[in-house]
């Protein structure tokens, strides 16, 4: 991947509910600091005061699909206003823990919104922007689901939809990564932690061309 202006790299991680985004996370982070970047580390929904505050309620609120994703590009609006365009001009790299994908994949092919009418919201709330590399860690829900088990945590709004729901949105990333092989980079998630926190550092060096 070659950047030629002296603007960071936009990295998201993407996946189902217990796939391992936050497990693999510091990987990210790890590689690229240890490249000698300088580093923005953040998630979706979140990221800003607002951001964090319009997380709570989305993790926790019962509402309707719609205010659903509208609530999610009001905090991404936020989001890419104040942390995430600023950070990229001033050179830094940022890497967030889900970004619109997750909304193509949740609020559209888990819930039924039309993708072209999420793909309007983007284009008004970061148009332009995109993620120059995302790593997708794709697992079968059955498996994400026993792991949630395991970790015994308190389910929230979204982790409470039943496996098909996470069937529906594991396709849609895969369809997604299937579109734009240049952007995304598909790990297996099945496999050991340290399996896959190799192949991810991997995958983001061959990418990043370093
Ligand atoms: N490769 C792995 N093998 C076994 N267990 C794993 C693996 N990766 C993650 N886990 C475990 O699965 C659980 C979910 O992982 P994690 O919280 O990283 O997922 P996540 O994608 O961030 O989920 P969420 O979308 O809910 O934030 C954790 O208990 C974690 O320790
Ligand atoms: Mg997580």
């Amino acid at each position: 991947m070659k950047n030629s202006t002296n603007r960071g790299w936009f990295i998201t991680l993407e996946g189902i509910d217990g796939a391992g985004k936050s497990s693999q996370f510091s990987a990210v982070v790890d590689t690229l600091r240890g490249l000698g970047r300088k580093v923005v580390a953040t998630r979706e929904p979140g990221g800003t005061p607002l951001g964090e505050r319009l997380r709570e309620l989305l993790l926790s609120e019962a509402m309707s699909t719609s205010s659903e994703a509208l609530l999610m590009f009001a905090a991404r609006q936020e989001h890419v206003l104040h942390v995430i365009e600023p950070a990229l001009l001033r050179g830094n790299d940022v890497v967030c823990d889900r970004f619109t994908d997750a909304t193509l994949a949740y609020q559209g092919a888990g819930k039924g919104i039309p993708r072209d009418r999420l793909e309007s919201l983007a284009h008004w709330v970061h148009p332009g922007l995109a993620p120059d590399l995302t790593i997708l860690l794709d697992l079968p829900a059955e498996v994400a689901a026993q792991r949630m088990r395991e970790q015994g945590r308190q389910a929230d709004r979204f982790e409470r939809e039943p496996e098909e729901f996470f069937g529906r949105v594991r396709r849609q990333y895969l369809e997604l990564a299937r579109e734009q092989p240049g952007r995304w980079c598909v790990v297996d998630a099945s496999r050991s932690l340290d399996e896959v926190r190799e192949e991810v550092i991997q995958n983001l060096k061959n990418r990043l061309e370093v």
